[in-house]
């Protein structure tokens, strides 16, 4: 039986201070209960913080993004071990945001270089982050353009296959993998019900094929994409959507308490 799960990512948003206090309303309308995981990645700057506010109770600490190697000359990085030591126990790799791929935002093409994740370094992401027993939590997702053009399964099958490969199917039982659409991503356009249980449950095949049927009905997949409480029920539901991956309705602690009631 999988456990629900609930992410928030606070992407680019709250200083410490503004996270110390998110946290703390937070807590103070959250019901945890020990069938639903939580977990919030706030900013680097954030998570010591995080993690001080949130110990003892039933709350996991991420991080938004991690380097692939341990240490070295490597200017404004942060690495796996420095994360775990932090006390991340998850961290989100190949979000659509740090892929340089955004729902609704045009990015000049100059500034495209910034935003530079891809298949490969998204694969030695996992494996640096399963070396330090860090769940990764694999972010999936077309663009409207790719949706338009019935390229939907091909790119999801393609982006789980690349970051995938190589990888030992026993340490991948770990990995959480999130649907997220890029065109509903901070943009309220919510995907339709029927169609994200559809793709989760591609994800599932195309994770059965990677590493085992077995081991892929023990991961959890989690949708992602303009998730709040007025829609998080009805998607949370589906057979083989096991929670969310919650983006702008997480930074307010009324509704993300209600996003995780619903689970
Ligand atoms: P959103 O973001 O909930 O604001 O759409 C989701 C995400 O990017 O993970």
């Amino acid at each position: 039986m999988r456990r629900k799960l609930v992410a928030g990512n606070w992407k680019m948003h709250l200083t410490a201070a503004e996270a110390a206090a998110t946290v703390e309303s937070f807590i103070d309308a959250v019901e945890l209960r020990t069938e639903v995981e939580v977990v919030l990645c706030p900013s680097y700057l954030s998570i010591a913080k995080v993690k001080e506010l949130t110990r003892g109770k039933n709350v996991q600490v991420g991080a938004q993004d991690v380097f692939w190697l341990p240490k070295g000359a490597f200017t404004s990085h942060v690495s796996a071990p420095m994360i775990a030591a932090a006390g991340c126990t998850f961290c989100i790799v190949g979000h659509s945001e740090t892929r340089g791929r955004f729902g609704k935002l045009e990015i000049p093409e100059e500034t495209v270089c910034n935003f530079g994740a891809t298949d490969r370094t998204v694969n030695l992401k996992i494996g640096a982050l399963l070396e330090q027993g860090i769940h990764p939590i694999l972010c999936v997702g077309e663009t409207q353009v790719e949706r338009d053009a019935q390229m939907t399964d091909a790119i999801i099958t393609t982006q789980i296959a690349k970051a995938l490969d190589g990888h030992d199917p026993d340490e991948l039982t770990e990995l959480v993998v999130a649907y997220e659409p890029v065109w509903a991503i901070g943009t309220g356009n919510v995907c339709d019900t029927a169609e994200a249980e559809r793709v989760c449950g591609l994800v599932r095949a195309v994770l059965g094929e990677v590493i085992g049927d077995e081991r892929a009905e023990n991961c959890r997949v989690l949708y992602g994409g303009s998730v709040k409480a007025a829609n998080a029920r009805e998607l949370f539901a589906q057979p083989n959507i096991d929670g969310g991956l919650v983006g702008g309705a997480s930074l307010d602690p009324k509704e993300f308490a209600a996003i995780v009631a619903s689970a």
